[in-house]
């Protein structure tokens, strides 16, 4: 039998054990462990049931996600299919009991449900997560589920993908019975139980599968659901309708549905792009030079300084994950204003149902308000989240060195300052680093942890690690104006904003880019962020402008005009009451009399050259970005834009579309947009150089890794 499944005996219980770390994937050699096992027990007749269990740390977590990539190349082994196994499994002469702690996902509650009964923890969680890989169930999972937790909950289930807990599967009938204590002992407990009893097979389970007239609604409301929250993914709807074919088929054919279904979506490029979107998720993680046994410096409690937009955010976020948390402020006014907001964030999010009172009491009396630096020396971490001037920064860091214990991480907010800069105000620099929170701070993942020339090791694999007990995504970025995110967001609205003087309308850039698949066209997301914002930065860096080079006009003339966005009720739109987008005549006059003014020509323009400005945009300084190693991998740049910008996840992020769509494509229409607009176009070097190789972005960091 394969090392990766053992079986083993007691007392008249076969007991067959997946030992696949981390997570029990079901890698080539686990099928078919199993399957030697199942035939082994049904030939011995001392065998009276089976239990099924995970060895480590979990039950089964889904398919081998890697494995998928092999078979869209050609390059898979084959081996046993999963299905063909589970049928096995289903037709084992002894009850097979499945013993489930962990994670069940996927291929994983596939396997659970071929069971004929499922005991559980109570913390394990059980799901069908596929489509946030861009596929469905491949195993049967679509038809299974609805034979044993009904229509509503499968459809819910597998189009949405979210995992429940154990306690919730039970009441779906999806789990038979929880276990408290030991699972395997409470597995062989409940496998002497039913030995002897007929094993219930949940192929041939149809009472749950209702009738065409209830289960019209639930189609239509999950199909109405996921065009509106999985906005352009085909694999929810897919998934639906796999569902479906459950209701309408026998149970062969139904299967035969799925697996057409599947197929398209793993050969999809959605599908590679989020598979893509999986692995680069757990590779940002990864810091070549800052190996995982790192040192950790403990952080058990932290101070922020400043209770603004930000730092008030930001307190919310360590409080959500239980830190105590000092936030100081100037003055009593600008306290109490920072703290109103926090509890009018809190007290919406107990209306939507997000929190409970509870939960938000308990985390308000985290939050300990002051207007000094009292109780500084017992913090381990320092958030300094105060208004963007280098000036005031250098003075806080000054003084928050002074107050703090030797070994306190030091952390701006900054979004635009030199970290190296700030630190050169601390007397201990290698404790200086940048945690760049995205706006609203606890509802955005990203966090670009921004590393500077003399932070330690210690502290950045801290703030990596911090992060994730945050809920946050971190990436580690080098310290350059804008960062990573930010900077490439500059060309991308720089673009937007010509597309609109050379006679777009501003609806018409937005619908485009909308439609691409961002989650906000960028001019309302300027409006939403405040154009008064990036005006104060132009100023601020108006030394760096360089004479001569095209500038955007109309944002700065707006912002003279007081049309600051949503919070001023008018931007590049205006606004109604409910903060609703109304397009705005006004600003279409004002604009083509600006740019006539300019000797600027109007013209038509379509969708498609929309998207091709702005996204090759964010794509050439990307690809600068990674040729001057201010992010690690292209894929680092991938995660920062799918989690901070709204980027839409199913194209996987802007290198990893260019790669799809091809540099050299992506390389020859921004020699066009050079030859057109001059300059600011000029390809970025590593673009040219993997466009004529005939590269892709991923391609050059597995080549710099293989020469590290
Ligand atoms: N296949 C291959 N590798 C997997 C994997 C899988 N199904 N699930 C996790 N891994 C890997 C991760 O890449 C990571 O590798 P690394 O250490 O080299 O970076 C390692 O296992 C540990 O994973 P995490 O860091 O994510 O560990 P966590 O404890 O934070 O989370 C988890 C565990 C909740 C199981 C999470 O890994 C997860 O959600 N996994 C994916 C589950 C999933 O989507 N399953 C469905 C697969 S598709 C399928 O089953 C199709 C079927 O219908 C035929
Ligand atoms: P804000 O203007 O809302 O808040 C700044 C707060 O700092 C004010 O309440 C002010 O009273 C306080 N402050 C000033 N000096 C102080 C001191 N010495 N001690 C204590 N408090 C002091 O600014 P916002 O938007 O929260 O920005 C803060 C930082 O976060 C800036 O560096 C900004 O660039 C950055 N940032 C802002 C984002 C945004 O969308 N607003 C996004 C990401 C980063």
């Amino acid at each position: 039998m394969s090392d990766l499944v053992q079986l083993t005996r007691d007392n008249g219980i076969a007991i067959i054990t997946i030992n696949n770390p981390p997570v029990n994937a079901l890698s080539p050699g686990v099928p078919e462990g199993i399957a030697e096992a199942i035939e082994q027990i049904d030939h011995d007749d001392t065998v009276k049931a089976v239990v099924l269990i995970g060895g480590g740390r979990t039950f089964v977590a889904g398919a081998d996600i890697k494995e998928f990539g092999k078979i869209t190349s050609g390059k898979a082994r084959g081996g046993l299919e999963l299905p063909a196994l589970l049928l096995r499994i289903e037709d084992c002469r002894r009850p097979v009991v499945m013993a489930i702690h962990g994670t069940a996902l996927g291929g994983g509650l596939e396997l659970a449900m071929a069971g004929h009964y499922r005991v559980a923890v109570p913390s394990a969680q059980v799901g069908q997560p596929e489509v946030k890989l861009g596929i469905i169930p491949g195993a049967g999972g679509t038809q299974r589920l609805p034979r044993l937790a009904g229509v509503a909950k499968a459809v819910e289930m597998c189009a949405e993908g979210n995992p429940i807990l154990a306690p919730e599967a039970l009441k779906s009938a999806i789990v038979d019975r929880l276990i408290e204590g030991d699972l395997l002992a409470g597995a062989v407990a409940f496998a002497h139980e039913v030995a002897g009893r007929p094993a219930p097979k949940t192929r041939e389970r149809n009472d749950k599968l209702g009738t065409p007239e209830q289960n019209g609604p639930i189609f239509s409301t999950a199909r109405e659901t996921a065009r509106k929250k999985q906005r352009n993914i085909i694999a929810p709807l897919a998934a639906i309708d796999a569902v479906e074919a459950a209701t309408r088929l026998p149970f062969e054919e139904g299967c035969q549905m799925e697996r057409r279904l599947f197929a398209e979506c793993l050969f999809s490029d959605q599908s590679k792009a989020l598979i893509h979107v999986f692995f680069g998720e757990r590779e940002v993680a990864k810091i070549p030079d800052v190996p995982k046994e790192t040192p950790l410096i403990p952080v058990k409690s932290v101070a922020i300084v400043g209770a603004g937009t930000m730092g008030g955010g930001i307190a919310m976020v360590f409080a959500n994950a239980g830190f105590p948390v000092l936030l100081k402020e100037v003055d009593q006014p600008a306290l109490d204003r920072g703290l109103a907001t926090i509890r009018k964030n809190y007290a919406s999010s107990v209306k939507r149902g997000r929190f409970t009172q509870q939960f938000v009491d308990e985390r308000l009396s985290l939050i300990k308000p002051t207007l000094n630096y009292e109780g500084f020396a017992a913090v381990d971490m320092v958030v300094e989240a105060v208004f963007e001037s280098m000036a005031l920064k250098k003075q806080v860091f000054g003084e928050i060195v002074r107050v703090c214990r030797t070994g306190t991480i030091l952390a701006s907010n900054t979004s635009t300052l030199d970290i190296d800069e700030i630190a050169s105000a601390a007397s201990r620099p290698e404790c200086v680093i940048g945690t760049h929170f995205f706006s609203p701070a606890n509802v955005m993942r990203l966090l670009e942890i921004v590393r500077g020339k003399a932070t330690s090791k210690e502290v950045i694999s801290t703030c990596m690690q911090l992060a994730k007990k945050l809920g946050k995504v971190a990436v580690l970025v080098g310290n350059c104006v804008g960062f990573v995110g930010n900077r490439m967001f500059g060309p991308y609205r720089r673009e937007a904003q010509f597309l609109v003087e050379e006679g777009a309308s501003v609806e018409a850039v937005d619908k485009a880019l909308y439609d691409f698949g961002m989650a906000m066209g960028p001019l309302a997301t300027a409006d939403l962020a405040g154009l008064d914002v990036s005006w104060r930065i132009r100023r601020e860096y108006q030394h760096l402008q360089k004479p001569g080079v095209r500038r955007p006009l109309v944002e700065d003339r707006l912002c003279e005009l007081g049309r600051f966005g949503q919070k001023t009720g008018a931007g590049w739109y205006k606004y109604d009451e409910n903060r609703r987008a109304i397009p705005d005549p006004e600003v279409a006059e004002l604009v083509r009399k600006w740019v006539a003014a300019a000797s600027i020509t109007q013209r038509q323009i379509t969708a498609e050259e929309i998207v091709d400005r702005c996204i090759c945009a964010l794509v050439n300084e990307g690809a600068r970005i990674l040729e001057d190693g201010y992010a690690l991998r292209a894929v680092d740049i991938d995660i920062i834009y799918l989690n901070g910008y709204g980027f839409p996840t199913y194209h996987g992020g802007p290198m990893w579309y260019a790669d799809t769509v091809g540099l050299k494509k992506v390389y020859n229409r921004i020699c066009e947009f050079h030859k057109q607009h001059g300059q600011i176009w000029e390809p970025a070097p590593l673009l040219r150089q993997l466009a004529e190789q005939g590269k892709t972005f991923a391609e050059f960091t597995r080549d710099q890794r293989a020469t590290a």
